[in-house]
């Protein structure tokens, strides 16, 4: 029989560099099936933290990037037609709730409050999901895990989730590793030598600096990879710099001179 899974396994370790605890954080939530938030800005390592788990304990993973378009039957199922009539299709929850896989719901504030209800059976002691359309009550898998992910600061007051969902969820706050940390990581993902990572991060350090005075963000560890990359491939580092992290984060010229400046420092 074909396994239903197969698609979701994460089959090679997707790298990870510990940072503090994260790893003991995470494996514990699972034990205790404690639903886990990720909390923390664009680019610093949420999603490639959940595949490393996913990996780690063995266990699938269904992502769901979440919009608000969504409904809870994008997220539950509905009835398809066919040729031969009519043919449930679980959604993605569903069928992380009922073969045991690990949930991912990406960026969930950005669905709407009442789609992000439907999740709440499921993240109680119940562990159930009820499927009206179907007249089902699942019952969760005992390895089902949800975890959601979300950047805060970017939401508006109206885009937050409600206290009855966040309640729900243990909470792992992400931010920037240590310099060192993140030139290691830079280095291993772009392929650069310790002395190129190193200046990168030392600009992405000087961007951070930056944050809400006329950055609404700093430079991610993801645009630092880039940046390398673009290095990796035989660009200048002064061009590289200028088209991974200037150019992207800012459109304001003067803060893109104060950056060309802190790329100039450093290359
Ligand atoms: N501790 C770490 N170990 C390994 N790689 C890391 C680490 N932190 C960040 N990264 C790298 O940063 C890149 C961006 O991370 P990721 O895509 O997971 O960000 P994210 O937090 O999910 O961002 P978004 O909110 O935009 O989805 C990854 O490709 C990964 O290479
Ligand atoms: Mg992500």
């Amino acid at each position: 029989m074909k396994d239903v899974l197969e698609d979701f396994r994460v089959s090679e370790a997707p790298y990870w560099r510990e940072t503090g605890d994260e790893i003991t954080l995470f494996t514990a939530a699972w034990d205790a099936r404690i639903p886990v938030m990720l909390k923390g800005p664009t680019g610093c390592g949420k999603t490639r933290f959940v595949e490393h788990m996913a990996w780690k304990l063995g266990r699938p993973l269904v992502t769901v990037a979440c919009n608000e378009d969504m409904t809870a039957s994008d997220l539950i199922g509905r009835y398809l037609l066919d040729v031969d009539g009519t043919r449930w299709q679980d959604g993605p929850l569903t069928f992380a709730a009922r073969h045991g896989a690990i949930c991912y719901l990406d960026e969930v504030v950005e669905a709407r409050q009442d789609t992000t209800v439907a999740i709440h059976p499921l993240t109680d002691d119940r562990r159930v999901l009820p499927l009206e359309k179907k007249g089902e009550l699942l019952k969760a898998h005992d390895d089902f895990l949800i975890v959601i992910s979300y950047n805060p600061g970017y939401q508006s007051l109206m885009k937050d989730l409600k206290q009855s969902t966040k309640q729900r969820f243990g909470a792992m706050d992400f931010t920037w590793p240590g310099p060192d940390v993140e030139a290691e990581i830079v280095a291993h993902e772009a392929g650069v030598d310790a002395d190129t990572a190193q200046r990168l991060v030392e600009i992405g350090a000087r961007s951070r600096n930056l944050k809400g005075h006329g950055l609404d963000e700093g430079v991610s560890t993801r645009m630092l990879i880039h940046a390398g990359r673009l290095i990796k491939g035989g660009i200048a580092p002064k061009a590289a710099c200028s088209m991974a992290l200037v150019h992207s984060i800012t459109d304001d010229p003067d803060m893109r001179d104060a950056l060309d400046a802190a790329v100039s420092t450093w290359f």
